[in-house]
């Protein structure tokens, strides 16, 4: 069996600093990443930034520095939030470094020897901001400027001697491949989106610019530069050593597993790369899933609307994990979903301080008043016990098949689920009055305490470092968070003692 995992993000542009947005996309590839890493998966997760093209050298111009060197000072900023989100990312690539050029270059070779690529002429619309080529029917005009009806980006109009890519010749192979493998686009919603642009018919599509210099020069004709999204695209196979195929890291994890993309760039991810890739002989990725944008006051960020949420400013004041909890369960997966910080602080208090720090602060401040934090060596489940605890041995294919979907509003509401009844499961047995019952009495202990590992393990994709603070209850430290141990119902060891831990969230005081 491959027990490989391949997991990519976006590379980001770094013509400004970092939004909720942008954490967005690598919290979520990040929660992937770990709950396959737990169930026993080798995985490789891949993040980095998108350097090159009119977009970021425009961007540099304005602040009066070399594109380099604004890049250099952008990407570091990307990736210190790497740390600040506590991303277990393998690698980060840099679209400007040498392995990657290596990389691009090599694809682009291929497409010209075998006749993929031609030399013809540019006249159309290109909006800088998207970096993408835009047909007549896809522009508007709104307050006398003309914009890209799917973005709402500028665009300017371009004449240039151009590389063009033989697009139109993998509009039959597309379909069948859509055809053959209904997964490889998800929602479902978006792959329709994409079926229905490809059978409208598509286009050669422009692939080198000749009126500015930012960007990998072609290698047969120093005059033009490689498009931008030709050139990110191949990032995918650049940290896998490409165009080393014998080498460990290519064979281990090509094909892509998982692109986790935003929906803005579906058109780049689920036509243009799999249609390169055709034609360049290169086994396409699995699946590309596009998920929906994170609203600021129900509208989409931008500089222009001031409302950009800076993810720093929010860890600053609320903690790293509350926000990951709070993107992974409160933005429907695949959906727009909003973000505000009332919203936010109505999450933390109702969902984490009243029910999962309660659940573990209450059971163990319990055990300590009560069996001196010791976990009791006689232990008897009844009925009420087993009910609660099988509810997550019988679930277990049933989370894995929510992971493999990428359905996780399924795996967050089954742990609120589990939540509720764990904490309903410790009043109703009113262990309080049980003291006299040492065997029942050490049961609904080990019971409760089984549960909260249970449901430690499933919140350790969402929230890391609670988790291993959590676990660290039973003496377990983060290698012990394994999904195969949710099977069981006798794995915390008795006799043992237990850790306090203080206070997992502190409630947030709306009067403060
Ligand atoms: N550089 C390209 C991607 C190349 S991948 C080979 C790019 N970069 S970007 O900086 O504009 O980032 C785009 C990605 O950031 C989106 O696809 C999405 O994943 C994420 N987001 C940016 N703004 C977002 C929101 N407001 N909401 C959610 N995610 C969005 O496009």
């Amino acid at each position: 069996m491959k027990n490989n995992y391949y997991i990519t993000t976006p590379i980001y542009y770094p013509s400004a600093k970092p939004h909720m947005g942008h954490a967005y996309s690598s919290i979520v590839a990040d929660f992937f990443a770990r709950f396959k890493r737990i169930q026993g998966y080798n995985v490789f997760y891949l993040t980095g930034t998108d350097e090159h093209g009119q977009k970021i050298e425009r961007a540099a111009n304005i602040k009066k520095k070399n594109p380099q060197d604004f890049c250099d000072d952008i990407s570091q900023i990307f990736k210190d939030l790497t740390k600040t989100l506590n991303l277990s990312n393998n690698d980060f690539i840099r679209t400007t470094e040498t392995r990657h050029k290596k990389s691009a270059i090599n694809v682009w070779k291929i497409l010209e020897e075998k006749k993929e690529i031609y030399l013809s002429k540019y006249s159309g619309w290109y909006s800088v901001s998207d970096e993408a080529f835009y047909s007549e029917d896809e522009i508007m005009e709104e307050d006398g400027k003309k914009k890209s009806k799917l973005s709402g980006s500028l665009v300017e109009w371009v004449e240039e001697e151009s590389y063009f890519f033989k697009l139109s010749k993998w509009e039959k192979p597309l379909l069948k491949f859509y055809n053959e493998n209904p997964n490889f686009i998800l929602p479902e919603s978006r792959k329709n989106e994409v079926i229905s642009f490809v059978k409208s018919g598509l286009k050669d599509l422009s692939v080198s610019r000749k009126s500015f210099k930012w960007g990998i020069p072609v290698p047969s004709n120093k005059d033009h530069v490689m498009y931008v999204w030709l050139d990110a695209l191949t990032n995918y196979l650049s940290a896998l050593n490409y165009p080393n195929t014998d080498d460990k890291l290519f064979n281990n994890f090509w094909p892509a597993d998982l692109h986790i993309i935003g929906k803005d760039i579906l058109r780049f991810h689920a036509v243009y790369w799999p249609a390169f890739l055709l034609a360049a002989n290169i086994d396409l990725p699995k699946r590309v899933y596009g998920h929906g944008w994170i609203l600021s006051g129900n509208q989409k960020m931008s500089k222009s609307k001031g409302n950009i949420l800076d993810p720093i400013e929010i860890i600053k004041n609320y903690g790293l994990d509350p926000l990951r909890y709070y993107l992974i369960k409160e933005v429907s997966f695949g959906n727009d979903g909003n973000i505000s910080e009332e919203k936010l602080e109505n999450c933390i208090n109702s969902d984490l301080a009243n029910n999962y720090g309660n659940l573990c602060q209450r059971v163990v401040s319990f055990c300590e008043k009560n069996a001196e934090l010791k976990v009791g060596e006689e232990i008897k489940f009844n009925e009420d016990d087993n009910l609660e605890l099988l509810k997550f041995t019988d679930s277990y294919q049933n989370i894995v098949g929510f992971i493999d979907k990428q359905d996780i509003n399924s795996y967050i509401s089954f742990i609120v689920e589990r939540l509720f009844a764990a904490n309903k499961y410790f009043n109703d047995q009113e262990p309080w009055k049980k003291k006299d019952n040492k065997v029942r009495l050490n049961t609904i202990i080990y019971t409760s305490l089984e549960l909260i590992r249970k449901i430690t393990i499933l919140m350790y994709p969402i929230m890391p470092e609670t988790s291993i603070k959590v676990m660290s209850i039973f003496n377990y430290s983060e290698k012990d968070i394994k999904l195969d141990s949710f099977i069981e119902n006798n794995f915390i060891k008795k006799n043992i003692k237990l850790n306090k831990i203080g206070i997992l969230f502190k409630k947030i005081d709306k009067n403060d």
